[in-house]
């Protein structure tokens, strides 16, 4: 069908179908709207996919113009930035990474999805599964944060949750992986600089997220921003069509980034923008963002032969696949329904998961002298800090359609957790990034005449996301003074952290007694939050990423290679700083409970395999402590040998336990030979016979050890 309908279109209506089209209008009741002239060249079949339309009412009107006043009646399809919710916005990805639970995150973009789809959204531009190693990097709070498999299982599993089983069902939208490919390799931190890396690192570290997004069946892929060793990913055919689609057996069709095509001419490959179309087009690029190449180029470079007619129909049928697809040839309308989007946005059962995605997503750092859970008997709590009371920022970045009427700030959070009878003395302190000390002299005030103190502290929003690189990883504006004042003043402070990227908080973690990484939760912060700050809830978050003591470390990550030269922090000629321990401030994969975990004895068994071969590997984990907990029980593995250089540890698996006090299980890991597999000198893809060092924990660092080893086969 999709070859028939191809050969009666005429070459601008082919490249119609590779253009991305944003709105340009605005209609006051019902937000963004076409204009006469797009309406026309919707018209005229001039354009495939259009990008920030939403709304029940809107997408039908545009799509009705489709598929009744357009010659050949292709339907469109709506694009949007459904990040980590629709209306009901749900933890920013990196928070839900640390929940290490893909069946949550698998549910949460579901419900994203299915409340974007009642709106007439039917593609999202997500998962974003980018490796990101510098918190430098603004994007870092979009992904799932540095480690490989972690990455990998969350992108499989947010293409699953946007998808469905059957992308055609009226609750499902197309997902995007994005950005193809290593745009969170960017030199220093810095949004949309250079990336130079090795192609092992490449493959090893950087492409597995996209590659498992591929097999969970993403329909689109975004190619991305950046250069990789001179060459832009938009035209980069060894990226686009070598890997993507030669190795990977991709059959979507892949958007650029907004004006990426055009941003080839910045970057210093294409000297105009028709030589930029057809750099993009030929190199596997099919569909153009809004830079308007493809729309005004890409027919007379057909013409001229400078791009083939078979790669043209190749990317219309690609595009109009994905349509199919979505089953819009069946019923261009199916997903768009006014009456569900009543019924489903915000639902009562969507706010009931925001909130549990909330309290599974929220890290405990630091828990001395037991501060907390605080108990719900006490007479005051001050709630201080400029974050305490916000309902903006913690939608975070990219929140869709989301409203800060929708937000349940920290301090409404608190008030429904206790009883009346609790006075809450709430003062904002500072602002998140001024100079204005006046506030500190009230909050320390409020801090003395109170029982226990919580404190909420961290980045505005805008910190993160897009074109929100920062050069220090310190909290902005005055926050620090704020911190060192009300941990002056005696109490049992719990300092809350609400951030898109890792901190530095080093004096923090010397000086206070408890903190929480919450990171920007969504609508349920504030309930969310109290249910662990009161122990309704045990958390159980592990961090996805490595915090660094601070900024000059950085990229620091815990998969990192040995070196000659290992650090030792009391011998000079070491691979270290002079001025800073050789350690992060807390490891990837660290996290707390209100209980504690003892690990007995490993048991590796067999003690040698071959490469087709499995090991087991065990070890009882006990709770002994006083309440019930989960633990999210850690698999690393180091190869001891090898041809080339292998990271000093590596995430090969993870298990959840639940354990009542005193309850002990045995926790069995089953690592196949084939998980050890690595790219050899000549980039060969094998595992290699040798001694393997393999490590259970509670984190990256705090692990016991055994070993077993590969023979020949
Ligand atoms: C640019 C961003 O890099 C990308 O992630 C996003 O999907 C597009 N803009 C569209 O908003």
């Amino acid at each position: 069908m999709i070859d028939s309908l191809i050969q009666v279109m005429t070459i601008d209506e082919k490249v119609g179908q590779l253009v991305l089209y944003t709105p340009r209008g605005h209609d006051s009741l019902s937000g963004p709207a076409l204009s006469p002239e797009q309406e026309q060249l919707i018209r005229q079949g001039g354009v495939g996919g259009i990008f920030n339309l939403w709304g029940a009412h809107a997408t039908r009107a545009a799509q009705k113009i489709a598929v009744e006043q357009s010659r050949l009646k292709i339907p469109l399809l709506f694009g949007l930035d459904v990040i980590h919710g629709y209306r009901t916005i749900f933890p920013i990805p990196l928070a839900e990474a640390g929940s290490w639970d893909t069946a949550l995150v698998e549910r949460d973009a579901r419900v994203a999805a299915a409340e974007a789809a009642a709106s007439g959204v039917n593609w999202t531009f997500a998962p974003m599964v980018d490796i990101a190693r510098d918190p430098r990097w603004g994007r870092i709070a979009e992904g799932s944060g540095e480690d490989p498999l972690l990455g990998s299982l969350m992108a499989a599993a947010r293409v699953r949750g946007f998808q469905g089983e059957d992308p055609a069902r009226e609750t499902s939208i197309a997902a995007c992986a994005k950005h193809f490919a290593a745009y969170g390799g960017a030199e220093g931190g810095r949004d949309y600089n250079t990336v130079d890396m090795s192609e092992r690192t490449l493959r090893e570290v950087y492409l597995p997220p996209y590659r498992a997004a591929v097999d969970a069946g993403a329909l689109t892929v975004m190619s991305s921003f950046n250069e990789i060793g001179g060459v832009p990913s938009t035209g980069n055919h060894a990226l686009l069509t070598g890997i993507l689609r030669n190795e990977w057996g991709f059959r979507g069709f892949v958007v650029s980034d907004w004006t990426a095509v055009t941003e080839m001419i910045a970057h210093g490959v294409a000297g105009d923008t028709a030589e930029a179309a057809a750099l993009a087009f030929n190199a596997g690029t099919d569909q153009d963002m809004e830079s308007g190449a493809y729309r005004f180029f890409l027919s007379r470079l057909v013409r001229e032969g400078k791009v083939s007619a078979a790669r043209l129909d190749e990317g219309v049928r690609r595009i109009l696949r994905v349509k199919y697809a979505l089953g819009l040839f069946d019923d261009p309308c199916r997903h768009i329904s006014g009456d569900r989007e009543r019924s489903t946005l915000l639902s009562p059962d969507h706010i009931a998961g925001a909130r549990d995605a909330g309290r599974k997503s929220i890290v405990l750092l630091k828990n001395g002298r037991g501060v907390l859970p605080l108990s719900k008997n006490l007479r005051s709590i001050a709630v201080i800090g400029p974050l305490a009371d916000d309902r903006t920022d913690p939608l975070g970045p990219w929140d869709g359609l989301g409203r800060p009427e929708d937000v349940v700030t920290l301090v409404e959070g608190i008030r429904s957790a206790l009883p009346p009878s609790t006075r809450i003395l709430y003062a904002k302190g500072c602002a998140l990034d001024d100079a204005d000390r006046s506030g500190i002299a009230p909050a320390l005030e409020a801090a003395k005449s109170a029982d226990a103190v919580v404190l909420a502290v961290g980045e505005s929003r805008e910190m993160s996301g897009e074109a929100a690189s920062r050069s220090t990883l310190d909290l902005p504006g005055i926050q620090n003074s704020l911190v060192e004042a009300v941990a002056g003043a005696g109490k049992p402070v719990v300092l809350v952290l609400m951030n898109g990227r890792p901190l530095s908080i080093a004096w923090a973690e010397a000086h206070i007694p408890a903190i929480l990484e919450t990171w920007f939760l969504g609508v349920q912060t504030g309930n969310a939050v109290a249910d662990v700050l009161f122990g309704d809830y045990n958390p159980s978050g592990k961090l996805p990423v490595t915090l660094p003591r601070t900024v000059g470390q950085v990229p620091y990550y815990y998969n990192h290679k040995n070196t000659g030269r290992p650090p030792v922090d009391t011998t000079k000629y070491t691979s270290r700083y002079i001025d800073l321990p050789s350690s992060p401030l807390f490891p990837f994969g660290f996290g707390l409970s209100y209980t504690t975990f003892e690990y007995g004895d490993m048991t590796v068994s067999p003690g040698a395999i071959d490469s087709a071969g499995t090991v087991t590997v065990g070890i009882r984990v006990k709770n002994t402590g006083a309440r019930t907990g989960e633990e999210v029980v850690q698999l690393y593995v180091r190869q001891d040998a090898g041809s080339v250089t292998r990271p000093v540890r590596e995430l090969k698996g993870f298990l959840r336990v639940t354990l009542a006090p005193g309850e002990s299980r045995r926790v069995e890991f089953s690592l196949p030979g084939r998980d050890l597999t690595i790219y050899d000198a000549a980039m060969r893809r094998v595992v290699e016979p040798g001694t393997f060092t393999v490590y259970i924990g509670t984190n990256s660092r705090d692990v016991t050890e055994g070993r077993f080893s590969v023979k020949k086969r």
